[in-house]
Parts: structure tokens; C-alpha cells; sequence
């Protein structure tokens, strides 16, 4: 309301060619762009850019494809998840999608976690948060390797 009250005072001194002090704060032109704000625009698009790459992207990958102390993201029933097949076999099985604010995360061969490209989550192969800012684990399933069924105990 006395944002109204001003706005009138402004436009009448506007039509009157007075000065009023209040000009400069309710120009249209009075935003400035601190130098910062480029930068976060930029991470922002980033951002974004990897949370949606993350969702178009389906692998090829299937557990069974993965050797022992290989990772990588899989499509499972045709849903992304991530895979890892430990030394003694196992595979472990987590949802990529990160706990922090839902970027897809991608496997590190080199550490053998799953990192979060949006802001640096890190997580276990089996889904604990090693680094944050996620604070809770990615969420595991339970995948029985199908390895040694034949076809006749597979029903098919
Ligand atoms: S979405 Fe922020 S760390 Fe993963």
C-alpha cells in the first residue's frame, strides 16, 4: 500500500519535472548484475544440464556384463541403476539417482564410489554417503545373480 502511495508521489513529480529522491530506487534500470551472479548462473546451468542428461540416458549395460571389480550404470527392467560386481561375485545393486537433489550419479572406476556430478556427492559402491552435501544413502536392491539357473529352473 505505500508502495502505491510512493509510485503516485513518483509519477507526479515525473509528469511535473520535479526531482524526487526516490527515482534512482524504483528506476527499471536500477538492477545490477554483481560479476558473481554469472558464475552461478553458469553452475545453475550446469546443473541442470547433468540432471537431465542423467535422465535421457539409458545404458546398455546388464549385471551379468559386469566382471569382478567392475561397475557401471546398468539398465535393470528397464529402469538406470547402478552396478557393481565385487571379488567375491556379488553384485551390488543402488538407484543413480542422487539423494542430494536427484542428479544422476556416475561410477568412478578409479575410487570405486558413485559421484554425483551436480555438487560432489560420493557414495559407497553399495550406496553409503562417503561426501556430502547428500546425507543420506543411495537407495540398494537386492539383485540374486541368475548365473547358475538353467533355462529349464528359469521357466523358459
Ligand atoms: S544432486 Fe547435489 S550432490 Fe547430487
Amino acid at each position: 500500500m505505500s508502495n502505491g502511495t510512493a509510485a503516485a508521489l513518483l509519477f507526479r513529480d515525473m509528469v511535473t519535472g520535479k526531482e524526487n529522491k526516490f527515482e534512482k530506487l524504483y528506476t527499471p534500470s536500477r538492477f545490477y548484475a554483481h560479476p558473481s551472479l554469472k558464475n552461478f548462473l553458469v553452475q545453475n546451468a550446469n546443473v541442470v544440464g547433468q540432471l537431465i542428461k542423467g535422465k535421457l540416458d539409458s545404458p546398455n549395460t546388464k549385471p551379468e556384463d559386469l566382471a569382478k571389480g567392475e561397475g557401471a550404470v546398468i539398465t535393470l527392467d528397464g529402469h538406470r541403476k547402478g552396478a557393481y560386481r565385487d571379488d567375491d561375485g556379488k553384485v551390488h545393486i543402488v538407484d543413480t539417482t542422487c539423494t542430494h537433489i536427484g542428479c544422476e550419479v556416475e561410477w568412478n572406476n578409479g575410487d570405486k564410489t558413485w559421484d554425483c556430478p551436480c555438487h560432489g556427492s560420493r557414495f559407497k559402491f553399495t550406496g553409503e554417503v562417503i561426501e556430502g552435501p547428500a546425507e543420506k544413502p543411495l537407495q540398494k536392491y537386492d539383485y540374486t545373480m541368475m548365473d547358475n539357473l538353467t533355462s529349464e529352473d528359469s521357466g523358459y
